[in-house]
């Protein structure tokens, strides 16, 4: 098992390119099923959820190539119709191909999906959204059996999932009728899996809006090459800018852009970093002290986005005065506040607010990542306190950063990647 060794107190400074974003490329490829043919995805961040999405695909009857950041899917055998269960236990967004492989085949059998530990995460908004559109959804134990064709139709859900949208967007588009999905999430990474079924020739509207139109086209069997390039990682970004603001650094981000992501630049501003954006290029600057934004609570787009929380806290415990973070959106979702504290943070849990007192220097010591988010607001944590800090058990952070280690280095970070003993 892998750890990362820091040494702390470097503030940062330089360039990086922000990589394709995680939360687009996973839908995107599990849509690639839902039409049959040759699949170009570029900007594909090359991280350890991409490889199982790669797999399930591959399980499937796919074949895949994936070199320099593209990966190529052709989708024209496709021959299963069931995720085995050991892959669909080890990421959440294997659930998509629930409504992939409905809209390809008419048949879906996964089990429930893994993922980050943050809370409870069950997938009833996905099932009933099947239901409503007329699909037959049985389930066995572990097992979820789905077919059936959409009637089309309007669907309701109870709550504006991202992922539950995405699986109803590609489900519906194996209907003759229009399917209207309603108060859906509105989630950048959703116009973009939008954009792709375009591209592959589905007739789907509305993506970033709360109501998403899906209309039935009668040629959806016949196979079409497509050539598509996912949209830019704004968690990824919130992450690196985090780490810059915390080491008092300075830096340049290219391929980013300050609208999709307004609720994190607002918090940063407010914490006294300096912005400065044009096009797709976003430029920040820490100030001589942070100071606290106060309140803060996550929700969804456009709110201040839950995967952004654990970074910020970790960001907080060294500004000046008391923050309130809510977390809005996940049951359990300060994973790594027990790790800060070892590291001499003040912060107390009240039900869904974490109560960070700043103005604390963190001292570094051997610390262990719990997931995705929490462990790489580790890694800052690391790269803002004092002295050497290592982090366990860094595979959580594989599964979504792309080498975060050597981002960080070519920001001047002191961060070297090693086998733990
Ligand atoms: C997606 C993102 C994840 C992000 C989250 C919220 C991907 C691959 N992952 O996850 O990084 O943290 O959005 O922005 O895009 N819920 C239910 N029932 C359901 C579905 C969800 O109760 O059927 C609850 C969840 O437990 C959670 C909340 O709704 O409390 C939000 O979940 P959702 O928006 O579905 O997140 P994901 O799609 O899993």
């Amino acid at each position: 098992m892998d750890c990362y060794h820091i040494q702390g107190g470097v503030p940062l400074a330089g360039e990086y390119r922000i990589k394709g974003a995680k939360n687009s490329a996973l839908p995107v490829l599990a849509a690639a099923v839902a039409r049959p043919g040759i699949h170009e995805i570029h900007d594909c961040p090359c991280i350890d959820d991409v490889f199982v999405m790669e797999e399930i695909l591959q399980s499937l009857g796919a074949d895949t190539q994936f070199k320099d950041n593209c990966l190529v899917a052709d989708t024209r055998n496709i021959c299963s119709t069931r995720v085995p269960q050991e892959i669909m236990s080890r990421m959440r967004s294997s659930v998509f191909l629930m409504g992939s492989l409905l809209a390809r085949c008419g048949e879906a059998t996964i089990t429930r999906p893994g993922g980050c530990k943050i809370g409870s995460r069950p997938i009833d908004i996905h099932i009933e959204g099947l239901k409503q559109m007329g699909f037959d959804v049985e389930i066995q134990g572990d097992e979820i059996k789905c077919r059936g064709r959409c009637r089309g139709g309007r669907v309701m859900l109870s709550y504006p999932s991202v992922g539950a949208t995405e699986n109803l967007m590609m489900a519906a588009t194996c209907s003759r009728e229009e399917t209207v999905i309603e108060n859906c999430a509105c989630e950048p990474e959703i116009v973009d899996l939008q954009g792709f079924m375009k591209t592959c020739g589905f007739d789907v509207s509305g993506g970033g809006t709360n109501r998403i139109t899906v209309r039935g086209k009668a040629d959806n069997e016949i196979p079409v090459d497509t050539m598509y390039f996912i949209v830019e990682d704004r968690i990824e970004a919130a992450t690196y800018m985090a780490a810059v603001l915390g080491t008092g650094g300075r830096a340049v981000f290219r391929n980013i852009r300050a609208g999709l992501m307004e609720a994190v630049l607002g918090v940063y501003q407010r914490m006294g970093a300096k912005v400065r954006s044009f096009d797709n290029v976003i430029e920040i600057s820490a100030p001589a002290k942070l100071k606290s934004p106060g309140i803060v609570v996550t929700a969804p787009f456009p709110g201040f986005p839950t995967d952004c929380q654990p970074q910020l806290l970790t960001l907080c415990t060294g500004a000046s005065g008391l923050t309130t973070i809510r977390e809005g959106v996940f049951d359990e979702r300060f994973t790594h506040k027990k790790e800060l504290i070892k590291m001499g943070a003040n912060i107390e849990i009240c039900g869904k607010n974490a109560i960070i007192k700043g103005d604390t220097a963190l001292r570094g010591c051997r610390i262990s990542a719990a997931d995705l988010r929490g462990g790489a607001a580790l890694v800052l944590a690391g790269l803002s306190a004092k002295g050497e800090t290592t982090v366990d058990n860094i595979y959580h952070i594989d599964r979504g950063y792309e080498k975060l280690d050597e981002g960080l280095r070519q920001l001047g970070g002191i961060i070297e990647r090693r086998t733990s003993d």
